[in-house]
């Protein structure tokens, strides 16, 4: 079987096409224009890539946004009043802290400051509380991007069996929790579990979030699954992911390609997170 190969980027362009269109109709209803803060403190090249694109991102779908840069020697305590800021103001909508910060910074503690209802990371304690207690609002964007692919190709969620490698709080157990609220069968695997090859080879739909090159090899895959490669790893090769992508997609039903997998999907999920705060932010009789 040669797999059928998801297009992460013709996914995330019509999402964010779907996301302007509903963001152009709350402004028609005289609701708010979602805006979006982004802090991002000292001059990481990647993050301000990043950066640049959530920008674009907003543009493109109508949104405000509102860039704040920090030195890199910036204080905690003035981290912490930005964020205060952001939280009292009523054009902000979502709030996002680009990671990851200077050593010197304490990350837990902002994340902890940022307002459940406008954390569109989906990063914040309350909002984790609620993935876990199915009140599901603002998921991790990365895993919810996992499950929007997912659905969108067609692959049946329920009563299959997930494996995901990796329990990061970004992605690992998010995406694990987000396939129970499928109702899949979730298993997470991570660095000490024992024969991974046959753990894997159980999966219907194979989730890899471990951040090691070509990690998942073709025997790992069973014949027909689905495989979702989050890994994003800059290597010699240039970017490879976390599966042995031509390996597996010899075995796989469907598999993501890397690039143009997962990675255009997380933007597409912060827009749609950030949408959703704005329409919460709205009296409960406008919603
Ligand atoms: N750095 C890399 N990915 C992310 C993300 O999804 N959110 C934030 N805040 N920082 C990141």
């Amino acid at each position: 079987m040669t797999a059928e190969i998801i297009d992460g980027k013709q996914m995330s362009a019509d999402i964010r096409a779907e996301v302007a269109a509903s963001a152009k109709k709350l402004k028609e209803e005289q609701g708010p224009t979602p805006g979006l803060a982004v802090v991002l403190v000292g001059e990481d090249p990647a993050s301000q890539v990043y950066v640049r694109n959530k920008e674009n991102a907003c543009a493109e779908a109508g949104f405000h946004s509102f860039k704040h840069e920090l030195p890199k020697n910036t204080t905690q305590e003035k981290l912490m009043n930005l964020v205060f800021e952001l939280n009292r103001s009523d054009d902000v909508h979502g709030i996002l802290v680009q990671l990851p910060l200077p050593k010197h910074l304490d990350s837990a503690e902002v994340l902890l400051a940022i307002e459940p209802e406008k954390d569109v990371d989906g990063f914040h304690p309350v909002n984790m509380g609620k993935l876990v207690v199915g009140q599901t609002t603002l998921a991790p964007c990365t895993p919810a991007g996992c499950i929007e692919l997912l659905k969108r190709s067609g692959v049946e969620l329920e009563g299959a069996n997930a494996v995901v490698v990796g329990r990061s709080n970004i992605v690992g157990k998010p995406a694990a929790l987000l396939l129970l609220a499928e109702n899949s069968t979730v298993t997470i695997a991570h660095s000490k579990t024992r024969d991974l090859a046959t753990v894997c080879r159980a999966a219907d739909v194979l989730v890899a979030a471990v951040g090691v090159p070509k990690m998942i090899t073709g025997d790992m895959v069973k014949e027909g699954a689905t495989v979702i490669d989050v890994g994003i790893n800059r290597t010699d090769e240039g970017l490879v992911g976390d599966v042995d992508f031509e390996a597996a997609k010899e075995k796989a039903r469907a598999i993501t390609p890397v690039p143009g997998g997962v990675g255009p999907m997380t933007i597409a999920m912060l827009m749609k997170n950030t949408l959703k705060a704005a329409q919460m932010a709205l009296p409960a009789q406008d919603r």
